[in-house]
């Protein structure tokens, strides 16, 4: 026997009786980063939000990850390594969903014929989340390098200069959209996957769950629309200042290399 069939033919009788554990583990890995990345985008559209309460409670949010009110001085590298642990969460959940993409022309016709076919809501969600997933390889990371390595340029004046002056407004609006309906059916298929809020009747609940999950996407794009908007606008009416760095009236003008 050739010594090639002998290796193929060892592996695969070799293996046939044990089933790898590694499939599951890496769909609970997958799930359990997309549930974190689902809440940490949630903690994060509350933080960025602030700028509609008001400049002072953007400037404290910004303060408060810096340590300020701890240390009594500002540290980005803070920011940048809360930066560093969501850029690899982001980056192994999307290594770990790359194995549900169709990975060849067929397996796609496939189930676009099927997804026609059948118009099953959940068969569509999924592929939303195909589509959404895709985009969000491409415009998560700027996103996250340019935080990771400019957190100092985070702030009411550094935020609105950057997303209006420094044109980031178009990338965080189609962001902005691939995030909050992959997060929001993310967490939606986590509860029918794990059966979270089952009840007596699936079915019942399950109809109940896309209602909630389309409500919170609602409540988060538009939270998120109306605070780009907020950014747009202080960004606009600042554009001929650009650089100018935001301290409330009530802050005492910091040591040098201080606030902003
Ligand atoms: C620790 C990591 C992150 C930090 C520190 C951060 C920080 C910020 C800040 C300060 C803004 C306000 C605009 C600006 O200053 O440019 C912002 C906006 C935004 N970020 Fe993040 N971000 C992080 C991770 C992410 C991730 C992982 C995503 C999505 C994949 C994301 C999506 C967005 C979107 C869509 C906006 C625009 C929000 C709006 O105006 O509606 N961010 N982020």
């Amino acid at each position: 026997m050739s010594k090639t069939a002998g290796v193929i033919a060892g592996v695969g009788l070799a293996d046939r009786p044990r089933r790898s554990v590694w499939p599951a583990r890496m769909d609970l890995a997958q799930s359990a980063s997309g549930l974190l990345l689902g809440l940490f985008m949630w903690g994060h559209m509350a933080f960025v939000s602030t700028i509609l309460i008001s400049h002072d409670a953007m400037w404290m949010v910004t303060k408060m990850f810096e340590g300020y009110f701890v240390f009594g001085r500002a540290f980005p590298a803070i920011v940048s390594g809360v930066v560093t642990i969501v850029f690899v969460l982001f980056m192994t959940h999307a290594l770990l969903a790359l194995r549900k993409f169709p990975a060849e022309y067929r397996q796609y016709r496939t189930f676009l014929s099927h997804k026609t076919l059948i118009h099953h809501g959940d068969t569509s969600l999924w592929w939303l989340q195909v589509v959404t997933g895709f985009l969000l390889f491409f415009l998560g990371p700027p996103h996250l390098y340019q935080m990771l390595m400019h957190p100092d340029g985070i702030g009411p004046y550094g935020s609105a200069d950057r997303v209006w002056s420094g044109l980031w407004w178009p990338l965080y609006l189609v962001l902005l959209f691939c995030v909050e309906l992959h997060g929001g059916i993310g967490l939606y298929r986590l509860a029918v996957k794990w059966g979270w809020f089952e009840g007596s009747d699936p079915n019942r609940s399950r109809r109940r769950l896309v209602r909630i999950k389309w409500a919170i996407t609602v409540f988060f794009l538009a939270l998120g629309l109306l605070t780009l908007a907020a950014y747009m606008k202080l960004g606009y009416e600042r554009r001929d200042r650009v650089g100018e760095i935001y301290v409330p009236a009530w802050v005492q003008p910091a040591a040098p290399g201080g606030g902003r």
